[in-house]
């Protein structure tokens, strides 16, 4: 997802939104009118903030009433922002995920990408066919929705991948490589569900070789115990794999089973 439009006039660097108990992010900055029509509104209140909003003059030449019009401000402009990267996650995911929750794991690494994307190792979610791999993932990119950064994700599975990336005539399958490859955080389901043809391990180690090379996180899932990986995917994309990703292993009995009348 890409940032608001914010108008160049109105970007500032440099304001001490952390001071303010604010995520750090880029918003609106308030409309000073709106402090002088309010009930503590004074014409030095507003000519303070004008200097503080400009980066000319700190937080602490405000007084209580105008740290609390631009923290409000602020808090209110963060939760909106919240709110959008939570809408656009409900939009993109399927429906059977909409409803998958974050555990503590998954909010605790959602909290890492943000906050430190290259030092934080990718995840591989392995375990047999209906142990919740998928809806795993998914809560994962939920939790990192939740954070209310504008964190790009992007999710596919394995043969959806190559379908985008088929070369087709007058398609720029490169762009479309790029374009993936380039994402915040990736997330690929159901590596190696299918035997690889070489077309599509090139692909695969393309892919997962670019994001290793550039420490970028994602989210993986395969059906393949972790002893087939190397069978099921090539020794090189296996090897990477094992070297980037924290492993988390979904045990237990086929869920669909339990869910069928
Ligand atoms: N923690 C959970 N709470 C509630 N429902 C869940 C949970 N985990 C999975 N499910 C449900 O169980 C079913 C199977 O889950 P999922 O599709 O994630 O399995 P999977 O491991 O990805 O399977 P496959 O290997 O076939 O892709 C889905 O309907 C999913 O919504
Ligand atoms: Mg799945």
């Amino acid at each position: 997802m890409s940032d608001q439009w914010i108008p160049p006039s109105q970007r500032r660097r440099g304001l001490d939104l952390a001071a303010l108990g604010v995520r750090p992010g880029r918003y609106v900055l308030p409309d000073v009118t709106e402090f002088l029509v309010s009930a503590d509104g004074n014409r030095e209140g507003a000519a303070r903030l004008n200097a503080y909003l400009a980066g000319e003059a700190s937080l602490d030449t405000l007084q209580p009433a105008e740290v609390a019009f631009v923290r409000q401000h602020f808090l209110k402009a963060a939760e909106e922002q919240r709110q959008k990267c939570i809408t656009y996650f409900e939009t993109k995911v399927p429906r059977r995920y909409g409803s998958a929750q974050p555990n503590e794991l998954a909010a605790a690494w959602a909290q890492s990408v943000v906050a430190n994307p290259e030092e934080t190792r990718s995840l591989l979610v392995v375990g047999p066919t209906g142990t919740g791999k998928t809806h795993y993932a998914y809560s994962v990119l939920r939790a990192i929705a939740e954070t209310g950064t504008t964190t790009g994700w992007a999710a596919y599975t394995a043969a959806d991948l190559y379908a985008q990336l088929r070369p087709r005539t007058g398609r720029d399958s490169e762009a479309t490589f790029e374009g993936i490859s380039g994402t915040d955080v990736l997330f690929v389901d159901d590596l190696g569900a299918a035997k690889l043809t070489e077309w599509t391990e090139e692909v695969t180690y393309r892919l997962i070789n670019h994001r290793y090379e550039q420490c970028r996180p994602g989210i993986f899932t395969s059906n393949v115990p972790p002893s087939q990986l190397r069978d099921a995917l090539g020794e090189r994309i296996a090897s990477r794999l094992t070297e980037m990703c924290e492993r988390i292993t979904l045990k237990g009995d086929d869920r669909r089973k339990g869910m069928a009348a």
